[in-house]
């Protein structure tokens, strides 16, 4: 902004000049739609969800309800963060902010210190009561609402991700990396998915806990190029034309 500020020669509005700044913070409930739209919109295109709703294209509105409840659950869970990204114009017109990508960080464990302090911070009646009606409204879906996904399949394909590393005790206390989005026209080049990342990994620096991440094929060499590991390759093979292995990756604490 122009620094000419005094009450004889006001700032005049060509002198105000926009800024671009892109921020990082935590998700507050109104952001619940737009993170729920940039998860849909990676989602339509993601190889995993080729076998549990290969319809998705053509009933976008009925897969978004799937999406949005999830978004929901996971939103209040004790464990879990939600990081976003938004950039902020201010101009003449005011301030316009967009979210432009998200992480959800969920802290597990028993004697992991993020999930003691968050766990901590979810406490009290209205928080678990919200808890509940979040899970509720995903089984409400599953069960009365839901004609385009298939549940028993993608549990499945979770438990089989799960089993890469539930039974190896250094695992026991993690940060796992549920979600990390962009918006696809803000992908690669703006540092956005560095950003929310690098959050995660040097929190887990701090407090010695490795990262997991049950990653896309599109995200896979981003991690590794953020030092994270392959742990194992999962197959994902429900629907036999569309079958491949999906990485399981890991950072290990510095
Ligand atoms: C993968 C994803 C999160 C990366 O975030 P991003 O904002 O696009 O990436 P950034 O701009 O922060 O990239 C940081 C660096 O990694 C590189 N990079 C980004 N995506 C990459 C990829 N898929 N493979 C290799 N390098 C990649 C960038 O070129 C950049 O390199 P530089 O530092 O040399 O300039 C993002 O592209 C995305 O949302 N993809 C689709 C959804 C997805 O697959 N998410 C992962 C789910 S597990």
């Amino acid at each position: 902004m122009a620094s000419k500020q005094n009450a004889d020669a006001p700032l005049a509005l060509d002198e105000i000049v926009p800024t671009k700044d892109i921020y990082c913070r935590w998700a507050t409930r109104a952001d619940i739609p737009a993170i729920a739209k940039i998860l849909m919109t990676n989602f339509l295109t993601f190889e995993f969800h080729d076998h549990f709703c290969p319809r998705r294209t053509e009933r976008q509105e009925e897969f978004y309800l799937f999406v949005l409840a999830r978004v929901r659950m996971f939103f209040v869970r004790p464990s879990i963060r939600m990081m976003v990204a938004e950039k902020l114009d201010v101009g003449v017109t005011g301030q316009k902010a967009e979210i432009l990508g998200f992480a959800a960080w969920d802290a597990q464990g028993n004697e992991n210190p993020i999930n003691a302090e968050w766990t901590r911070e979810s406490q009290g009646w209205l928080n678990t009561t919200e808890q509940k009606l979040a899970d509720a409204e995903v089984l409400y879906h599953q069960h009365t609402r839901n004609t385009v996904f298939d549940y028993a399949l993608f549990n499945q394909a979770r438990q089989r991700l799960h089993d890469a590393y539930e039974h190896d005790t250094s695992f026991d206390n993690n940060l796992h990396l549920q979600f990390l989005m962009v918006k696809p026209e803000w992908q690669k080049g703006h540092g956005i998915g560095h950003r929310l990342l690098q959050w995660g990994l040097d929190v887990a620096d701090k407090v010695k806990l490795p990262v997991v991440i049950e990653s896309s094929l599109a995200g896979y060499n981003f991690y590794l190029r953020h030092g994270c590991r392959l742990l194992k390759m999962i197959r994902i093979d429900f629907v036999p034309e569309k079958a491949y292995d999906m990485p399981v990756v890991v950072y290990d604490p510095r």
